[in-house]
C-alpha cells in the first residue's frame, strides 16, 4: 500500500498545494509516483473549493511545476487516513495539534523544513500578502525539504509496493 502524504498549510491555496504539487514532481522525477500519494488542506476554511493562488500557481509554472487541486479543510478524520502530516509553519503545526484532542496522532505530524538540507529556515512564510520572492522563497524551500523528506521516506519506511 502506498504511503500517505498529507501537506497542511493556513488556506490550502499557496504553500500546501505547492508542496503537494512539488513532491508530486519530485516522485515522478524518480519513477517513484506509484509509492507514494500525496494531498494538501488547510487549517482554515476561507478558501474551501478554491483553486491554487494565481501568483503562486505562476511562479510554480515557471520552474516547470503545474499547481493542480482545489482548496479544502483539514478535518479529524485525515489523522486515520495519512502516514504523515506535514505542517508549513509552527502555528500550523498548533492548529493541527488542536484537533487532536488526545493526542493520539503527535507523531505523525511534522514541521516540513525538519526535513530541508539546504536552508536554515524553519518555517515556509506565508506568502499571501507579500510580494513575488516570497512566492519564489515557498517554491525554493519546498523543492529542498520535499527532497529530503522524500529522501528520508525511501530511508526509512522502505518501498512499499
Ligand atoms: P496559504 O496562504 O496558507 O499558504 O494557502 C494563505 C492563503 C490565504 C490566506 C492566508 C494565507 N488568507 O488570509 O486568506
Amino acid at each position: 500500500m502506498a504511503y500517505k502524504l498529507l501537506f497542511v498549510c493556513l488556506g490550502n491555496i499557496c504553500r500546501s498545494p505547492s508542496a503537494e504539487n512539488i513532491m508530486n514532481y519530485l516522485l515522478k522525477q524518480q519513477g517513484l509516483e506509484h509509492l507514494i500519494v500525496c494531498d494538501s488542506a488547510g487549517t482554515s476554511s476561507y478558501h474551501v473549493g478554491a483553486s491554487p493562488d494565481r501568483r503562486m500557481r505562476a511562479t510554480a509554472a515557471r520552474r516547470g511545476i503545474e499547481l493542480l487541486g482545489s482548496a479544502r479543510q483539514l478535518d479529524v478524520s485525515d489523522f486515520e487516513k495519512f502516514d504523515l502530516i506535514l505542517a508549513m509553519d509552527r502555528q500550523n503545526y498548533q492548529d493541527i495539534l488542536a484537533l487532536d484532542g488526545q493526542n493520539r496522532y503527535r507523531d505523525k505530524v511534522r514541521l516540513i523544513c525538519d526535513f530541508a538540507t539546504q536552508s536554515p529556515e524553519k518555517e515556509v512564510p506565508d506568502p499571501y500578502y507579500g510580494g513575488q520572492e516570497g512566492f519564489e522563497r515557498v517554491i525554493d524551500l519546498l523543492l529542498d525539504a520535499c527532497a529530503g523528506l522524500l529522501e528520508e521516506i525511501m530511508e526509512t519506511e522502505g518501498v512499499r509496493e
